[in-house]
């Protein structure tokens, strides 16, 4: 296990790895950033956002929490999207669930933990929502991968729902929402073809999920 020292020593070498091939590189970050994607990610360690997808600091702006929930009364997350969307003028927000997450099958496993139980209430939802669909399943692995894929389609729509999207939308603004899971087995991401790009969009899938 890296020590406390071992991190410090880490950061230095990168420091001085990124200034060597690119010595502008931390005054040009220095002044502004001008990421073009939001991820919105689930906070599990081993799904490191800019790594996943070979982005260097400046080009993903993130925002991470337990099972990558989008909840519309969240003022963490919605003070994230707006400025991503109002300020920074991201072409993209991709919601990133992946298999096997701990919080998705804490959701409907019926153990208490405490506050965590709260916060994951709008899995459960999705859960009730598709219950025939996820039972049909077997239980355990691909039952709980399912509702992982589920989950960020909800999420995906609420982002759609949010008014700053949908503000940004009415002002002609280039804005995608996108859903990917990322897999710990293989570590490639899967694109679930539910991007939303439009009002349009929305009312359409809106109009199927009725
Ligand atoms: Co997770």
């Amino acid at each position: 296990m890296p020590t406390l020292d071992d991190l410090k020593a880490k950061n230095a070498a990168w420091s001085r790895a990124k200034t060597a091939v690119d010595p502008d590189f931390f005054t040009r970050l220095e002044r502004q950033q001008s990421p073009e994607y939001l991820w919105i990610g689930c906070s599990d360690s081993r799904v490191p956002a800019n790594e996943i997808v070979g982005l260097d600091p400046g080009e993903l702006f993130v925002h991470r929490n337990v099972a990558n929930l989008a909840p519309p009364q969240d003022a963490n997350y919605l003070s994230v999207l707006q400025f991503a969307v109002d300020v920074l003028k991201v072409k993209h927000v991709m919601v990133v669930g992946h298999y096997g997450c701990g919080g998705v099958a804490a959701s409907v496993d019926g153990v208490r933990r405490g506050l965590v139980d709260h916060w994951l209430h709008p899995i459960r939802e999705v859960y009730e929502a598709h219950r025939t669909e996820l039972e049909a399943l077997p239980a355990g692995r691909q039952r709980t991968d399912r509702l992982c894929e589920l989950n960020v389609e909800r999420q995906v729509r609420n982002v759609a729902a949010d008014i700053f999207v949908q503000d940004a939308w009415a002002r002609g603004q280039q804005l995608s929402v996108h859903g990917w899971v990322y897999s710990l087995h293989n570590g490639r991401i899967t694109d679930l073809g539910v991007t939303i790009d439009g009002p349009e969009g929305y009312a359409a899938l809106v109009a199927r999920d009725a």
